[in-house]
């Protein structure tokens, strides 16, 4: 029996919704295994894609490491609490927005790099994954990164860019395999020669949600929209002259310190597509003039006492979601939990 990632995925997709880090375990045990299923296919067609893709972030971050995820491997987490704005129920009948929610949320650098200095320009765009508590012990996340936009619109262009980066070492003939890559994709060129300073902090950096989500209030009234997560701060980045000297671990070290004095806040917006905005596509930035609708306030108070085993434990799924948010058809946001359920996986013990 030949598997067919077209099919296999969105469906796991959709299945794991509601997944627990349990259930990560055996989806990766599934993917892990899936080869078996596909004797008759050709042998470079028979790694499921989430397995290729992580193995293809592995090999960039020189791992895997031990103990860390394959992508966005360092990180820091903080606790606090969403504070849904009135208008946000307007929009979606979902939980956090009907009454304050405790949060749990995971700062981090991109790559799979544990050691990255926090300064270092692969570092960005850094992450925002936010766990919200619902009621009788149901979560829902949302996992962002500081870049409105992705460089590539399916998962399979996405294996080839990350392919393409590392097979174009000092040694690699011009033009380059990444070179055509950029060439021939034009949302990832703009996507890696976007400037990004470091930031100051965590807390002066905007993260934004990058997928589309489709929003239904209790009257049943369905909108499309993306988040975006503002600092209460502002933006603040570093010059080039301190993010030079910046100390390895500074945004690790600094953020602690910060909510142990004064609450570190976000708003939580969501911006909604317009008619003919595509909402399958995340290369596709909607413009600025869309609407936009507050949905509340993360305020961040308390440092998590034991990093390295809760960041080990926690599993963050971006499709997991209660009613009045569904995922949209984005082929990215279909493929990001059976990844992270194989990275998970690789760190679990
Ligand atoms: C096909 C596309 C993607 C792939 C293959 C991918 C892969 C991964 C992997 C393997 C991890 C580690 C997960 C874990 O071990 O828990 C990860 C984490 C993460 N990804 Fe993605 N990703 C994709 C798309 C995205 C997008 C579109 C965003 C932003 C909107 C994003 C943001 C993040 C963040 C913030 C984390 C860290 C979460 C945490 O703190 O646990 N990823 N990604």
């Amino acid at each position: 029996m030949k598997l067919n990632d077209a099919f296999v995925f969105p469906a796991l997709a959709q299945a794991f919704r509601r997944s627990s880090a349990g259930t990560a375990m055996a989806v990766a045990a599934l993917l892990m295994a899936a080869p078996t299923y596909a004797d008759d296919a050709p042998a470079a067609d028979s790694t499921p894609l989430p397995v290729a893709l992580v193995n293809a972030l592995n090999k960039l971050s020189g791992g895997p490491h031990a103990g860390y995820r394959a992508n966005h491997a360092k990180g820091v987490m903080v606790t606090g609490t969403f504070t849904p704005a009135a208008g946000a129920r307007a929009l979606s009948k979902a939980p956090q927005f009907l009454r304050p929610v405790p949060v749990t949320v995971r700062f981090s650098n991109g790559t799979g790099v544990p050691t990255l200095p926090d300064a270092d320009p692969h570092a960005s765009p850094h992450g925002m994954a936010i766990r919200f508590q619902l009621p009788k012990g149901a979560t829902t996340d949302i996992v962002g990164i500081s870049a409105n936009g992705f460089p590539v619109a399916t998962p399979e262009d996405f294996l080839a860019l990350l392919q393409a980066i590392a097979a174009s070492g000092p040694d690699a003939a011009k033009p380059t395999p990444v070179e055509q890559f950029l060439g021939s994709h034009p949302a990832a060129l703009k996507f890696v020669t976007t400037p990004r300073p470091a930031p100051e902090s965590f807390a002066t950096l905007a993260f934004y949600g990058v997928n589309a989500f489709k929003f239904t209030n209790a009257k049943g009234a369905s909108s499309y929209i993306r988040y975006q997560i503002l600092p209460a701060a502002g933006e603040h980045g570093l010059s080039d002259e301190a993010a030079a000297k910046a100390a390895p671990d500074y945004l690790m070290d600094e953020l602690p310190a910060r909510v142990a004095k004064v609450p570190v806040k976000f708003k939580l917006l969501a911006q909604l597509a317009k008619e003919g905005d595509k909402v399958d596509d995340p290369t596709a930035v909607w413009p600025e003039t869309n609407r936009v609708v507050e949905l509340g306030t993360i305020s961040l108070t308390k440092a998590v006492t034991d990093q390295a085993a809760e960041q080990k434990r926690i599993l963050f799924n971006p499709v997991s979601l209660p009613a009045g948010i569904e995922p949209s058809a984005d082929p990215v946001l279909a493929m990001r939990f059976p990844a992270y359920a194989v990275s998970f996986g690789q760190r679990a013990p």
